[in-house]
This record gives structure tokens, C-alpha cells and sequence, in this order.
């Protein structure tokens, strides 16, 4: 069959009134499962700002290919947020852009309890907010415990009068840590050169041309002698500058940090992702760009803005330390069970994305039944019955996620490891990292399963 991604496909159903819209979650998988494996993830040069228009549907039919044009299409871009559930992490997708888009979910009282039920950091919240409780207050005590570290994310609102295009196009297609104090990340989704293309035109639909200042050296340091001294550093890092005066050390320990100090990005990055203007505003008023930013106001005048923004731009910075891959644990000599993975693990992490489709109303997560944008894979990791069962691959065969990769390590394991590569800056193209941008397990728990699956993953 032919792959015609993003696009909606109308199926009979028995009451005929009512035709079926196919997600595109199923789109990517009938396409998958006849034989067009290049439909789910394609493959996207590293870090490249891609300007390719030859997307995964080049072999199109004359509907596709007007969404191959060169030119991008913001329009598209908008129906991409639904497609892609980008809604299920942020906030302010509706006020992200110029461009209107459909609001993530219709409001009747059975889609907002399955939205509730999807969004991952909204009912976190909701737990740390005290609104909602597990019937034993030393569970819900626990669970607090569990997600404090998992409530934040930036809310995409006025994403249109912030970035850069061009910056968010390279984001996206290879995601990076921004912020040194959010654990979470924003996740590798299966976008194509040309969704990321339009998404990049949805968010950034119109760009004023910038003209920066001269640096100077003298510039430079007078603006970083006034970032330090309002007060800047003690939200900000700024890698590659050296210790900045005021600046917080991190811990190991991140916990009781203010909501802001979480959500403050490295400012390493501000150059690519604003032009010199959006940060010299941002940094005098940055709610007049974002109306929810969680950045207070600093008095100052704009002559002080311009001076600051000068050194975000200008300053000189050294390369980006390679972060370490954290080294792996030999397998235990101890025996390993199945009740203490799940415990540990699998019922505890990993069944937020990979969960029973029975129990929870037909919907098992990302990594089970599909999800932000994602072919079902079918991977149930909530019983040990579905984990035996294993996964799909990009044909629609099942596969063990026990069996080796090319280079010997068991599917289930190499995972894991390629979620220590990532949060190190890197990729393993093979596989994406587990848990799917959430923090990585430690190499503690990784042995753990190594050792699990070594000894034959029996279920006692
Ligand atoms: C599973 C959760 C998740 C999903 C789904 C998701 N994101 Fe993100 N995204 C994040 C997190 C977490 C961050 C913050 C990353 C950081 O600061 O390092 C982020 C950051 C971003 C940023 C940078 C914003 C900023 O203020 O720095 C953009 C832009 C973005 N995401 C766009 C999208 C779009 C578009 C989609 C849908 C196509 C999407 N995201 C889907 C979790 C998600
Ligand atoms: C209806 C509420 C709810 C929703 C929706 C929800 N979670 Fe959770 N989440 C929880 C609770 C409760 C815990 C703590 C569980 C515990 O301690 O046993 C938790 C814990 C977690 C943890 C483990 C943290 C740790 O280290 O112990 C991860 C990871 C996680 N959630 C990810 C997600 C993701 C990803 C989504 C969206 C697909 C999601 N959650 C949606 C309620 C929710
Ligand atoms: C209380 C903490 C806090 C303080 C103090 C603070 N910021 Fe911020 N800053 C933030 C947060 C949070 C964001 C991200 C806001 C968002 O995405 O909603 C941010 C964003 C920024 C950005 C945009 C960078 C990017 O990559 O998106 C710049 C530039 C910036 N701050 C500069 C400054 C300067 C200059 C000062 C001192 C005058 C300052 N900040 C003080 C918390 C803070
Ligand atoms: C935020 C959601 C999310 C969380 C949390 C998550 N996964 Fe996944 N997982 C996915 C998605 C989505 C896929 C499919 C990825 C793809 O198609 O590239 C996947 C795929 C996998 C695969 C590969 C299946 C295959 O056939 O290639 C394994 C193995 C896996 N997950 C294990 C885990 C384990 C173990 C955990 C807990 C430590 C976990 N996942 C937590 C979303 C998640």
C-alpha cells in the first residue's frame, strides 16, 4: 500500500454517518505492517537543520506530493501537534503560534478523562498538588517522593515570538539537554525531514530579520559584570563560561529546587534558539513573549538589556564537555526475580508507556498500543506474560526483546544503555534510549536486568 503520512484516512465503519478518522499512530502502522518499513522512523541526518524536502512519502501519490513542495506548510505543522500528542507533555500548544490549531482533545466528559489519563506531568502535578490521592496517605506520601522531579516542562506558549526557526527544526530532529535542572527530556519522536519541516513553520510561521550588535570584549564583560550582579546566575547556568558569581552548584540530590530554577535553560544555547532583539526584550520583560514564563521581571533599563544580551550572544565559550557514559556493572552472582524488577522497575516506570491496553481502556501507552506519533510496538512490560510476548518490529513481526543486537546485547538491555548514551549527548541508532526521555536508570538497576536476563528471565 502506499504511505500517506499525516494525512487523514477515511475507513468504512457500520454506521456509515459516521465515517472513522484514522490517527496517524494506525496510518504509520498499516503502512509499516505492508511492507514500507521507511514510514515509521525516518532517518534524519544528526543535528542537521534539514532543508531535504524529499520526506519518508516521495514515492507519492498526487496528494502527498503537494506536501512535498519545497515551501513548508505551517497549516500541516498544526495538524502534526495533534498527530504527535505533543500536547500529552506541554502546555500552550494552542497559543504556541499565529497558526490556529484544533484544541488537543474534544471536550466531552470521556475524552477529558482519558486526556487526564494521558498527560504525564498534569496528574504529577495533581499529586504534588495534594488533588490527587492514592487511598493510603503513606502511598500517596510515595508517590510524591516518586514524581517530584517529573512535574515540569516548558509550556510551549509564544513558542512564535521566541525561537528561531531554523533552531527549532534541529531541535527537533535531534533533541539535546537544554535545562540542567529538569531531568526529563524532550523525546527522539519518528518525525520526518518534512514534518519536521512544518513543525519548525507552525511554531516560527513568521521571522523579523536581526541585526546584532558589533561584540566587543569590553561589551562582553560589561555585560556579564551586570548578569551577575542582577541576580541572573541564580537560576541560569551557563556552561563554557567558567564559574559565573552567585551561580548554585549542582547536587546530586536536586530536590526542593523553585519551579523556576527548574525551567531556567542553559544560557550556552540562547544564541542559537533567539535572535539578538527577542533576548535584549526577554530579558527586560520576558513575559511580553511568554505570558506564562515562570522568569520574574528584573528592573532594568534597556541600555542594561542590550549590555546583557550582549554577553549571552558574544561570550566567548568553550566547547561542550562530553558528558561520561556511566560504566556498566558485571552481572550478580546473586539470583535475580522477576517480583523485584517489577517492583523495582517495569510496574514502576516503565508501565507508564508500555502498559496493559485491557486495563486501561484500550490504551497501552506510547511503547504498547502507539502513541506521540509512534507505531504500536505492542511491548506490554506491565506482566511478565507480555513481556515474554515481546514486540514488533518495523514489519509487523513479532520479535523477543530478549534476542542479541548486532553487537551481542539483549534488546531489552541495549535500551537501557542507549538512554545512557543519550542523556551523554549521543545516540545509538539502532535503538532509542529507555525510559523514553525520562531520566536513565542507574547502572545499579541496569544490572539488575542484566542479571535478570542472564539467568534465563525466569518469572519467580
Ligand atoms: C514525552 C513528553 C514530550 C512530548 C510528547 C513532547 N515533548 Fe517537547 N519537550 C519535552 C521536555 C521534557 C522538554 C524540555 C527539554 C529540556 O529542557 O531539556 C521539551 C522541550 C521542547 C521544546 C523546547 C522548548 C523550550 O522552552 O526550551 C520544544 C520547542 C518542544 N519540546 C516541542 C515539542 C513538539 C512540537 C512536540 C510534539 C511534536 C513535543 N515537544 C512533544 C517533552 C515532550
Ligand atoms: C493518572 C495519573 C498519572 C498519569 C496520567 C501519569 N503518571 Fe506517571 N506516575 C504516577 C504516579 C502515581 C507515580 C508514582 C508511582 C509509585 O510511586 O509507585 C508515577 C511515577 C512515574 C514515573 C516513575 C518515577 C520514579 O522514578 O519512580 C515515571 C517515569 C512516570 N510516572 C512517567 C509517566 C509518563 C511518561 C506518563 C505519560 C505517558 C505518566 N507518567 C502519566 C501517576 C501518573
Ligand atoms: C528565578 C529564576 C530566574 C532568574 C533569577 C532569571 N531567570 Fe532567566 N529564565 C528563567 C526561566 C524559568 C526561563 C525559561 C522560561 C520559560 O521557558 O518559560 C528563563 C529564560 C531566560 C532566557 C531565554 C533563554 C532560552 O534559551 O530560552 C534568557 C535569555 C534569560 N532567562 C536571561 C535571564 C537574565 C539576563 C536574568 C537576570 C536579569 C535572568 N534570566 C534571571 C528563570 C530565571
Ligand atoms: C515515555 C514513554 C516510555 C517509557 C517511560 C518507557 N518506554 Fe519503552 N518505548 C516507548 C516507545 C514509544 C517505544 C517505541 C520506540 C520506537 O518505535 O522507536 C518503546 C520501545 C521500547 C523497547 C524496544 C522495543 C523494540 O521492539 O524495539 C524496549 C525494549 C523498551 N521500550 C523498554 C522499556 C523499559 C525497560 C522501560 C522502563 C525502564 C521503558 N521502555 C519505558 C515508550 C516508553
Amino acid at each position: 500500500m502506499t504511505c500517506r503520512v499525516g494525512e487523514p484516512v477515511l475507513i468504512a465503519n457500520p454506521h456509515p454517518a459516521k465515517p472513522i478518522r484514522l490517527s496517524g499512530v494506525l496510518i504509520l502502522a498499516l503502512c509499516t505492517l505492508g511492507g514500507m518499513g521507511a514510514c515509521g522512523d525516518a532517518k534524519v541526518d544528526s543535528g542537521a537543520t534539514s532543508t531535504s524536502a524529499s520526506g519518508v512519502s516521495s514515492t507519492a501519490t498526487p496528494a502527498v506530493s503537494a506536501v512535498n513542495s519545497q515551501s513548508p506548510d505551517p497549516k500541516r505543522g498544526a495538524a502534526l501537534l495533534t498527530k504527535f500528542e505533543c500536547w500529552r507533555c506541554h502546555e500552550g500548544t494552542t497559543k504556541a503560534s499565529t497558526i490556529p490549531v484544533a484544541a488537543p482533545v474534544e471536550p466531552t466528559p470521556e475524552a477529558m478523562v482519558k486526556a487526564d489519563n494521558q498527560h504525564c506531568f498534569d496528574c504529577h502535578r495533581r499529586i504534588i498538588a495534594g488533588s490527587y490521592k492514592a487511598p493510603k496517605p503513606s502511598t500517596t506520601e510515595r508517590w510524591k517522593k516518586n514524581v517530584e522531579a517529573l512535574v515540569h516542562v516548558p509550556s510551549l506558549t509564544g513558542a512564535h515570538r521566541r525561537f528561531k526557526r531554523s533552531w527549532i527544526e534541529g531541535f527537533l530532529a535531534k533533541p539535546h539537554d537544554l535545562r540542567p535542572r529538569l531531568s526529563p527530556t524532550m523525546p527522539k519522536l519518528p518525525l520526518s525531514p518534512t514534518e519536521l519541516r512544518d513543525l519548525a513553520a507552525f511554531l516560527v510561521p513568521e521571522e523579523k530579520p536581526s541585526s546584532p550588535p558589533t561584540i566587543t570584549k569590553a561589551a562582553v564583560a560589561e555585560g556579564r559584570a551586570l548578569f551577575e550582579n542582577k541576580g541572573c546566575p541564580s537560576c541560569h547556568f551557563m556552561t563554557g563560561t567558567g564559574s559565573l558569581k552567585g551561580n548554585p552548584a549542582k547536587k546530586a540530590d536536586e530536590k526542593g529546587l523553585s519551579d523556576a530554577q527548574r525551567l531556567a535553560p542553559d544560557l550556552r544555547f540562547a544564541r542559537d534558539r533567539m535572535a539578538f532583539e527577542t533576548i535584549v526584550t526577554w530579558v527586560r520583560k520576558p513575559q511580553s513573549i511568554k505570558e506564562d514564563t515562570a522568569m520574574p521581571e528584573t528592573p532594568m533599563s534597556e541600555e542594561e538589556a542590550q549590555k546583557i544580551a550582549t554577553f549571552i550572544i558574544g561570550e566567548e565559550l568553550s566547547p561542550i564537555e562530553p558528558q561520561k557514559i556511566p560504566t556498566r556493572l558485571p552481572v550478580l552472582t546473586r539470583q535475580v526475580s522477576y517480583e523485584e524488577l517489577k517492583n523495582k522497575l517495569f510496574n514502576k516506570i516503565c508501565w507508564h508507556c508500555h502498559s496493559d491496553a485491557d486495563y486501561a481502556i484500550g490504551d497501552g501507552g506510547p511503547g504498547n498500543t502507539g502513541g506521540f506519533g509512534f507505531v504500536p510496538r505492542g511491548l506490554n512490560l506491565a506482566a511478565y506474560d507480555g513481556i515474554l510476548s515481546g514486540s514488533t518490529d518495523d514489519k509487523g513481526e513479532l520479535r523477543s526483546i530478549f534476542e542479541p543486537m548486532p553487537d551481542g546485547t539483549p534488546r531489552l538491555v541495549a535500551a537501557l544503555l542507549a538512554r545512557w548514551k543519550e542523556e551523554a549527548g549521543g545516540e545509538d541508532t539502532n535503538i532509542r534510549g529507555m525510559p523514553l526521555g525520562m531520566p536513565a536508570l542507574s547502572p545499579e538497576d541496569v544490572q539488575l536486568v542484566e542479571t535478570w536476563v542472564a539467568q534465563g528471565h525466569s518469572p519467580d
